[in-house]
């Protein structure tokens, strides 16, 4: 029966959850740093091969699998602790330093919702994925304050922050609403889009863009950049949103979101220039 002790040690310089397996041998005994941060002593070593290898499998196959999506084991605390970590680091971060450049003065009291679609799940196996949709909502708390909208404004005064995603698990949902906001189902969300509102959808498909541009003119849309005619594939539902997406921008002048890794790429802040939104 191998021993095994267990200690925790934290690193500051990755994210909670995302250390990466160190071995460090000992004479006789093999210390193993497993993805929580805790640290597991070995009696009896196990070979090179078996660690890389499992190391391998938690990297791409996830925990668990709903709906064929895979996901990582979390628990509501663990997201909290990756969330403020992952905040932080978009807070010291120039991208947030030029969006609130960008955003100074415009949209006061403009904006009295805010419809989040495709976030992706915060459990997500993609460790990449997982990093986009924590600082995606970093940068979404951002924008709320530019707005007025701050998370205490939302709780006092019930304006609404309304998030679908149907890849969430039960946790991200759990997180959301610990956070303040609103969890709905598919499709209630895109009805809640009307003139006051900040619509934030990145990275979204075109099926989602085209239920966007059916609905009320918002005062605010974040989304793929229209004018990128290669961001869809080349399918009917596509060409269709294309054009439908080219004729909702009309009315807006565009800003580029700024810049973070590939978090916001090819992603734009478009508002809606005349007061008079068109249905
Ligand atoms: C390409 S992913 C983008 C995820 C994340 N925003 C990012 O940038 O990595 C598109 C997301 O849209 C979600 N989605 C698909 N249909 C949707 C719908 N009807 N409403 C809201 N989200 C939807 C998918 O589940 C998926 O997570």
């Amino acid at each position: 029966m191998p021993h095994t002790n267990r200690k925790k040690k934290s690193s500051p310089t990755t994210a909670p959850g995302e250390q990466k397996k160190k071995v460090v041998v000992h004479t006789k005994r093999k210390e193993v740093l497993d993805e929580e941060g805790w640290v597991h002593v070995v009696d009896t070593p196990r070979t090179r091969r078996s660690i890389v290898s499992k190391g391998a499998k938690s990297l791409h196959a996830g925990d668990f699998e709903l709906d064929g999506v895979q996901y990582i084991n979390r628990t509501l605390d663990e997201m909290r602790e990756e969330f403020k970590y992952w905040k932080k680091s978009w807070e010291a971060d120039i991208a947030s330093v030029e969006l609130k450049k960008a955003l100074e003065g415009r949209g006061e009291g403009g904006v009295k919702k805010c419809v989040v679609l495709g976030l992706g799940s915060l459990q997500s196996a993609r460790r990449e994925g997982r990093r986009a949709s924590f600082t995606q909502l970093a940068a979404l708390e951002t924008l709320l304050s530019i707005f007025g909208l701050s998370l205490r404004a939302i709780r006092r005064e019930k304006i609404p922050a309304v998030f679908q995603e149907p890849q969430f698990t039960d946790t991200d949902k759990q997180l959301l609403r610990e956070l303040g906001y609103e969890v709905v189902e598919d499709p209630t969300a895109f009805g809640d889009i009307e003139e006051n509102s900040l619509v934030y959808a990145i990275h979204c498909y075109a099926d989602v863009y085209k239920k966007i541009s059916e609905q009320k003119r918002p005062a605010i849309f974040i989304g793929t950049d229209v004018e990128n005619s290669g961001r869809f594939t080349l399918s009917e539902t596509a060409e269709v949103t294309a054009k439908a997406l080219d004729e909702m921008v009309k009315q807006y002048e565009a800003i580029d979101f700024p810049q973070i890794r590939h978090d916001f790429s090819d992603t734009k802040i478009y508002w809606r220039k005349n007061e008079e939104a068109k249905p």
